[in-house]
């Protein structure tokens, strides 16, 4: 692609509103890459750069681009059934294949499915289901929704009055009072000289003092991402999800996982809750991988105990989307899923994803990375002032967004948050492949390295 076209993609551009941009910048300098291609891990620029999608799309391209298999699924449900809705007594085959397929995969009595379009609906989706659900159980003051400082759950007013209030710094969440957060689980940050064991009994005393104060026939969930996203990458002592769920069921709240991340193979499972984290929730919310980001779709997989109530005679159910269970998007779902289980790739994930961990692990050698946290093709990498202090560098120092700018030009895309770089890649990610991230990584931190201010001066 030539420069000509770079140059109007990016006069067109100025009508675009970005996602989580500065838009002043973009006002002043206009957006800075144009992706116009995606093969397999890579994608390529429209200067006709090739990198690795080191994040994969957002999270969410987990088969790889250009799949064959999903793209013909989605031109012959189109060719076939276009669109139909899911409304009043309606159904269509891929919906309905799909939501069987999902009651399948997902663990313990988790077997009705709605469909919307992004993990923010999903999210969205179950606390109004739960809202409802106490209604209908005579309990209606029993609404608030536990969740975590450090959280991620989506753009919504709902999703964002759960996610980290930093995420909404200036913005009004329509939900005020609705949401309280609970400590964020970094040990990092917030253990101190506590071992494992005493911040996991730390934060499970947080939770028992909300539910003190607040009252448990006050709260109607928990909301958890079982590995926070995009608060950081942020791995919860041992044993945590188990500790809170127990703690949530003896106290009659439910349990949310918001799997919008985690699900699809990213840390080599279908699904994290049970299989990585031993605990069955009530509700798993989930999107991205389901459909490797080919359509927009989400589920919101419910227990059979909450459809049981929401679907008793009398209730009616009132909520729904145009495209709930588009055909396109769950044709693209029911391809995706079945390239994980034909190529094994989760199976494959447990080996690569930690040859990918264990790389990147090693750049804690480098002078400025303080933590290197994650799991599988989930990483997280953390750039501090002093290793020994954690002191961190200020936001204008923008350390992230520069190492991921010399990454970009040595041919990688990680995704910068602050100090902190994140990797989510593909995950047909070979040794190769890894290798490249893990050299590229080295040279760019060491090259912004080079260009900061010494240990111990302003
Ligand atoms: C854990 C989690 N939940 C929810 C969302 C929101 O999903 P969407 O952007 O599809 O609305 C995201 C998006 O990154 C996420 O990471």
């Amino acid at each position: 692609m030539n420069k000509q076209t770079t140059d109007n993609i990016l006069a067109q551009d100025a009508h675009l509103i970005q996602s989580f941009a500065n838009l002043d910048a973009l006002k002043q300098q206009g957006a800075r890459t144009a992706i116009v291609a995606a093969n397999g891990a890579y994608v390529t620029d429209s200067d006709g750069n090739q990198m690795i999608d080191g994040i994969g799309g957002l999270w969410c391209v987990n088969v790889g681009h250009g799949r064959r298999e999903i793209i013909d699924a989605i031109t012959k449900q189109l060719e076939t059934l276009d669109y139909y809705s899911t409304f009043y007594n309606f159904t269509h085959p891929p919906a309905a294949e799909l939501s069987a397929k999902l009651a399948s995969l997902a663990p313990g009595n988790l077997n009705r499915v709605y469909f919307a379009n992004s993990g923010s609906v999903a999210n969205d989706t179950s606390v109004r289901m739960l809202h409802h659900y106490n209604n209908r159980l005579g309990r209606p003051n029993k609404k608030k929704i536990l969740s975590r400082v450090g959280a991620y759950h989506g753009s919504t007013h709902l999703a964002m009055a759960m996610t980290t209030p930093a995420y909404s710094d200036g913005w009004d969440t329509a939900a005020e009072g609705l949401v309280h957060h609970l400590r964020c689980p970094n040990a990092y940050r917030e253990a101190g000289d506590m071992t494992q064991a005493e911040f996991l009994d730390a934060l499970a005393d947080d939770m028992l003092g909300a539910i003190h104060d607040i009252g448990a026939e006050n709260i109607a969930a928990f909301i958890a991402e079982p590995i926070m996203g995009a608060g950081g990458v942020i791995v919860a002592p041992d044993g945590y999800h188990a500790k809170m769920r127990q703690i949530t069921a003896d106290h009659d709240i439910k349990y949310i996982a918001d799997e919008v991340v985690t699900a699809f193979g990213r840390l080599g499972h279908m699904f994290a809750s049970e299989d990585v984290f031993g605990m069955v929730p009530d509700i798993i919310n989930t999107a991205k991988g389901l459909t490797s980001g080919y359509q927009p779709l989400s589920a919101t997989i419910i227990s059979d105990e909450i459809y049981e109530v929401i679907s008793e005679p009398g209730a009616m159910f009132l909520h729904g989307m145009t495209y709930s269970g588009h055909p396109a998007a769950a044709a693209a779902a029911l391809a995706n899923i079945d390239i994980l289980e034909r190529d094994k790739i989760p199976q494959k994930v447990q080996v690569t994803g930690k040859v990918f961990e264990n790389a990147l692990r090693g750049l804690a050698d480098l002078d400025i990375v303080g933590e290197v946290r994650g799991s599988h093709f989930m990483m997280g990498i953390e750039f501090v002032r002093n290793k020994d202090t954690k002191e961190t560098y200020s936001d204008e120092a923008d350390v992230g967004l520069k190492i991921a700018r010399e990454a970009q030009k040595r041919g990688l895309i990680a995704r910068p948050l602050g100090n902190i770089l994140i990797l989510s890649p593909t995950l047909i990610m070979d040794e190769a492949m890894i290798g490249d991230i893990e050299t590229i990584l080295r040279d760019s931190i060491s090259a912004v390295t080079a260009t900061l201010p010494a240990r111990g001066k302003p």
